[in-house]
């Protein structure tokens, strides 16, 4: 039985016998008549307290129980006497599943997530850890229900790909190897370059165009060397792709989705979040909880730049009408101008990818970018080009090979309708509702420049 039904159990109030469990030891602690394990199984943040009669004819394996040894327990669930816990168990036999040395590095002191990304096989065990990746599991099932719910179909766009969706040219290539020459790569297995996917758009707005709403939700590659604690290698996205949206309705789901998955944070993981308030971030309960209590603001691209040059900050990047809004800029507008999540919208055309819808005004693009206070952007998104010309004129000025992207074109030859969507970083996403500072800690192996051990 995990801990997690146990626990569930004790809020019945009611002693129960005959209970087995099974976990790691995180403490031991020996009196003379008897000893106290504290054990988990990750199952949920709490561990429970098994007491070990000196008197038990198991007890003679006490002295090989150490901290990070797996055991099972038969005993029964009674109150326990001692503060500390309202429960424990009394065991009635102990076996020892699997021994921990004493050079197990993770003993009871405290580790920092630096040290623990050195041990990324075993950190899950922590409570930090075991609390983030719970929580991981958790916001990636209640991404799929925000969908379900609303009638989206889930669609699996390909992770090798030969289109570059963003144009920004920083993708993995993809080879195989011949057979005994492991160091010559070969590159014609499908005919043509192939990489990793950057993103799932292109393929995602096929289906759209045929489904209506439709997501994807996997995993996405980005060879850019940039060393922050927002960007990985390796990062997993969520993309819906809706025909007949326009660029407001692209904001307003974005935005539903967002408030929806830190709902489910407080619904879903309260134990999780106490922690994290407690431990990792003294404001993100208050902050999540403002989250709810307003809608989100929206600020055009043009307002946004003139809120930025009137603030009288001196940015370490200048702000120009017509350039990418930097973090420090996009962490201003969040955390001190609207001190709350907000909505960028109508970026300039000529800093924008091939398929964003252009605006009339000839010089900004149906784009919008979702900040929140601690990170920045963590949505993505706009409404797509859907007037083929148009379409076929950016591709040219883009310099994409117009036949790798005929089928792309189709889409708007062949019963085109205007369509939007967004991509929204899962983990940015997780960073936002756990206080986590570093995206290498959301991930369980995280993949950066210079680091892909495992
Ligand atoms: O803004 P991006 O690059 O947009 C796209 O890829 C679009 N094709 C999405 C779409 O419209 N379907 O990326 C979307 C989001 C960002 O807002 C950010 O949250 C996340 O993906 N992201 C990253 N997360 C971690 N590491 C990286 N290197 C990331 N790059 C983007
Ligand atoms: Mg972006």
């Amino acid at each position: 039985m995990s801990l997690d039904t146990i626990h569930s159990l004790i809020h019945s109030e009611s002693e129960r016998p005959g209970i087995i469990a099974r976990g790691w030891v995180r403490t031991k602690r020996d009196s003379k008549a008897c000893s106290f394990l504290e054990i988990s199984d990750g199952s949920c943040f709490k561990g429970l307290q098994v007491v070990v009669d000196a008197a038990l004819p198991t007890a003679e394996l006490l002295p090989r129980i150490l901290t990070g040894a797996s055991v099972e327990v038969v005993g029964d669930l009674v109150a326990s006497p001692a503060a500390g816990q309202k429960w424990e168990i009394q065991a009635k036999e102990l076996r020892l599943l699997g021994e921990a040395d004493a050079t197990y590095p993770l003993q009871k002191k405290g580790h920092t997530p630096e040290f623990l990304r050195t041990i990324a096989h075993l950190r899950p065990r922590t409570n930090l850890f075991g609390s983030v990746f719970r929580v991981r599991s958790k916001m990636a099932y209640a991404v799929h229900r925000f969908f379900q719910e609303r009638g989206f179909f889930y669609v699996h766009t390909p992770i090798i790909t030969s289109s570059d969706c963003e144009g920004a040219g920083e993708m993995f290539q993809v080879t195989t190897l011949k057979p005994n020459t492991p160091t010559k790569p070969e590159q014609d297995f499908f005919g043509r370059p192939t990489y990793l996917t950057v993103s799932g758009q292109l393929q995602g707005e096929a289906f759209a165009c045929a489904l209506g709403n439709i997501y994807t939700f996997g995993p996405t590659f980005r060879a850019e060397n940039s060393n922050t604690t927002r960007h990985a290698a390796e990062f997993w996205m969520i993309e819906p792709e809706m025909a007949f949206y326009d660029l407001t309705a692209d904001m307003t789901l974005a935005e539903e989705q967002v408030r929806y998955l830190v709902q489910a944070m407080f619904d879903e993981c309260p134990d999780e979040l106490e922690f994290f308030n407690k431990f990792i971030d003294k404001g993100i309960i208050d902050r999540l909880k403002q989250t709810l209590a307003k809608p989100f603001e929206r600020i055009s691209y043009t307002d946004a730049v003139e809120i930025l040059l009137k603030s009288g900050r001196s940015f370490e990047n200048p702000v120009v009408w017509g350039e990418s809004l930097q973090t420090e800029h996009e962490r201003y507008l969040a955390e001190e101008h609207v001190k709350g999540p907000v909505t960028i919208f109508n970026y300039p055309k000529d800093i924008k990818p091939f398929y964003m819808r252009q605006n009339d005004d000839g010089k900004t693009a149906a784009a919008m970018d979702l900040l929140v206070p601690g990170i920045g952007e963590i949505v993505g998104g706009s409404q797509r080009e859907e007037r083929l010309d148009v379409l076929e004129a950016l591709m040219a000025k883009q310099g994409l090979d117009p036949e790798n992207y005929a089928w792309y074109a189709d889409l708007r030859r062949y019963g085109s309708v205007p369509h939007a969507g967004y991509g929204l970083g899962f983990e940015r996403l997780l960073m936002f509702v756990t206080g986590v500072p570093n995206i290498r800690d959301v991930i369980p192996f995280a993949r950066t420049p210079g680091h892909a051990a495992y």
